[in-house]
């Protein structure tokens, strides 16, 4: 995810960019570019890192006068961070800023260079450059160029574009990403959302999926996706800037966690050939001859990420009959573990940065694995010492309780056991299909369960006060009832175990009484009767208990005090459902209490130290 903006007017452009880079920053911020229109010349200035470089480099002397720019804040997903890599990218006389992800953007570049194109970047921001350099060089406006080239493109953009060719104009159009414009006594505005615009203006205008935006100093013009002109109302925004950045949420976790139908689908988008039932993983770097040599998987990651992990681990053993060895990151270092040369070892991390994880990393490296990283910090200290990388897409996480990143990260790892499983033809081609259209469902029924988050707030309203909880999970879901009871923890501080519920009686047991309310998680798979005895067990020590059950199943409505149903699915398309309903749980729990549930006590975002 990144932030674009412009602006076209009598003000002086630079400022407005700046300014509004800062409110965007929240959406990526690994490198940051302006390009103005000035006296018929475009100047570009770009910079890595934080956006203060790029200000920094503007403010010492190499400022540049204008009253028309565009600007951007990046978040990688093709190309690391660097200055070559960041926006605006130009081509000729026009040059543009984007969001989004362009799928077959290898396919156009290639095309391209056979046209004589040269490409500066890794981006596939570059390819849009230049295919609307060579359609205005075949005639036509700006906007048409862009209307002609947006059938070429498939993924998600939001795109502002400025020609020398057509002075005091931007074209903007969008596909898949956000896009707002607005208008005042000054000029015309855009911006990936309202945040930036809310210091010039109140009323804003939502562009739509094909629309094209051509904005002047004093108007703005909107075409629909066949070039007629269309009206859309402004929308007045009550909301101050700070809030505009949740997206109108009270905090980023409630955001990140309403983000995860999004990271679901742009962490699958792309990555996969239906026909064939295979994912498609060019980022993995790993031949079919050593995914097939490899003597042993390994995963290796800590916290939230080491959870993923152990959701891997029954991915990899019932999806594809592949054992594994999961571990967590500060053990793993520490031991003589038996990695032989040509295993494959997976290292899971949101951050990229998480310090025991990049020395198992690096220890597994030293020993002769192949690395791959399942992360989402593009151009991160694990994604550049990784042999292959999978990137979950997830856009900054910017609450410290990861919510959206175990979400991508579960997606990643769906995708790579396909892989695997279609590798060893252990799953056939139909099989393939049938898993991809499962995981393209995950999205709404996410949705399905995040509509009904009432239904948990008045749930969690009712033990917010309570001074432990017990999760109790089965199988792929133990690893969710561990997640559960960490994401109560790290944001409520109530004490919560996650506990495998076959293990429950072996001592645990011991701590249950009426004042431990009990979360139960029982899918109808092949262990729900299991699992029902466990809840028996709970019930008969007067534990309160809270059973999240396959919909359609209404056996524990006289049993649990509280039920809660995620859709019905195959049991290995559960633990994202369930996460969903325990972080809103989690949630709405640390809310009632009071807490900052984006900054709590004594954690970090990342932990770069042992
Ligand atoms: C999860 O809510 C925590 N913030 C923490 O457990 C985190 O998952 C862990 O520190 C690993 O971080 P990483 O994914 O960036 O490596």
């Amino acid at each position: 995810m990144c932030g674009i903006i412009g602006y076209v007017g009598r003000e002086s452009v630079v400022p407005i960019l700046l300014a509004g880079l800062q409110r965007l920053e929240y959406r990526g911020y690994d490198s940051a570019g302006i390009a103005i229109q000035h006296h018929g010349c475009l100047e570009i200035r770009r910079s890595e890192g934080k956006l203060s470089n790029l200000e920094a480099v503007l403010n010492n002397g190499d400022f540049v006068e204008g009253r028309t720019g565009i600007g951007h804040t990046r978040w990688a997903t093709h190309g690391r961070p660097s200055e070559q890599n960041a926006h605006p990218h130009r081509s000729g006389d026009l040059v543009l800023v984007h969001n989004g992800i362009i799928e077959n953007f290898l396919v156009l570049r290639h095309r391209l260079e056979s046209e004589g194109y040269r490409f500066e970047s890794e981006t596939d921001t570059e390819v849009i450059a230049h295919l609307l350099s060579s359609a205005v060089k075949r005639g036509g406006r700006l906007d048409e160029a862009v209307r002609q080239v947006a059938h070429d493109l498939h993924g998600s953009y939001a795109i502002a574009v400025m020609s020398l060719t057509e002075p005091g104009r931007i074209v903007v159009s969008r596909s898949g990403c956000p896009l707002v414009i607005g208008l005042n006594g000054t000029g015309a505005f855009l911006a990936s959302d309202v945040t930036p615009l809310l210091a010039h203006t109140r009323e804003v205008v939502y562009l739509e999926d094909g629309d094209i935006g051509i904005l002047e100093e004093s108007e703005i013009h909107i075409l629909d996706s066949d070039g007629q002109s269309k009206t859309i109302p402004a929308e007045t925004i009550h909301w101050d800037a700070e809030a505009a950045e949740k997206g109108g949420y009270p905090n980023f976790m409630m955001k990140e966690i309403h983000e995860q139908p999004q990271v679901i689908m742009d962490t699958l988008r792309g990555r996969f050939d239906y026909e064939t039932g295979e994912a498609d993983l060019p980022d993995l770097s790993m031949t079919k001859e050593e995914l097939l040599s490899a003597k042993r998987f390994w995963i290796v990651a800590c916290g939230t990420s080491w959870h993923a992990g152990l959701v891997g681990k029954y991915l990899f053993e019932e999806m594809v009959r592949r054992p594994i060895q999961v571990d967590i990151g500060s053990e793993f270092r520490y031991r003589e573990p038996m990695i032989q040369q040509g295993d494959v070892f997976i290292a899971i991390s949101q951050s990229g940065e998480t310090a025991d994880t990049l020395a198992a990393a690096r220890e597994a490296k030293r020993r002769g694995a192949r690395v791959l990283a399942i992360v989402n910090a593009v151009g991160s200290t694990l994604a550049r010492e990784a042999d292959g990388v999978i990137y979950t897409r997830c856009g900054p996480e910017i609450s410290v309780a990861s919510t959206k990143a175990f979400t991508g990260q579960v997606i990643a790892l769906y995708l790579l056991v396909l892989h695997v499983g279609r590798v060893n033809d252990v799953l056939s081609a139909e099989e393939g299909r049938w898993w991809l259209d499962h995981f393209l469902m995950l999205p709404g029924h996410v949705e399905h369960i995040l509509k009904q988050e009432s239904a948990i707030e008045s749930i969690a309203n009712q033990y917010a006060h309570m001074n432990n909880f017990l999760y109790l999970g089965r199988g792929i879901n133990y690893p969710i009832a561990l997640e559960g009871a960490l994401k109560l923890k790290e944001i409520s501080y109530i004490h919560a175990e996650g506990y495998a519920a076959g293990e429950m009686k072996h001592g645990p047991i011991a701590l249950i009484d009426k004042e431990m309310p009990v979360v139960v998680l029982s899918p109808k798979d092949r262990l729900y009767e299991k699992s029902v005895s466990n809840l028996m067990e709970v019930r008969a020590r007067s534990a309160p208990v809270i059973a999240f059950v396959s919909e359609g199943d209404h056996a524990l409505d006289k049993v649990a005090d509280h039920v809660f149903a995620i859709p019905d699915v195959h049991p290995l398309l559960t633990p994202i459902l369930f996460t969903v309903g325990l972080q809103l749980l989690a949630y709405h729990i640390a809310i009632q209490r009071g807490l900052d549930v984006d900054r709590p006590r004594n954690l970090a975002k990342s932990v770069t130290v042992e």
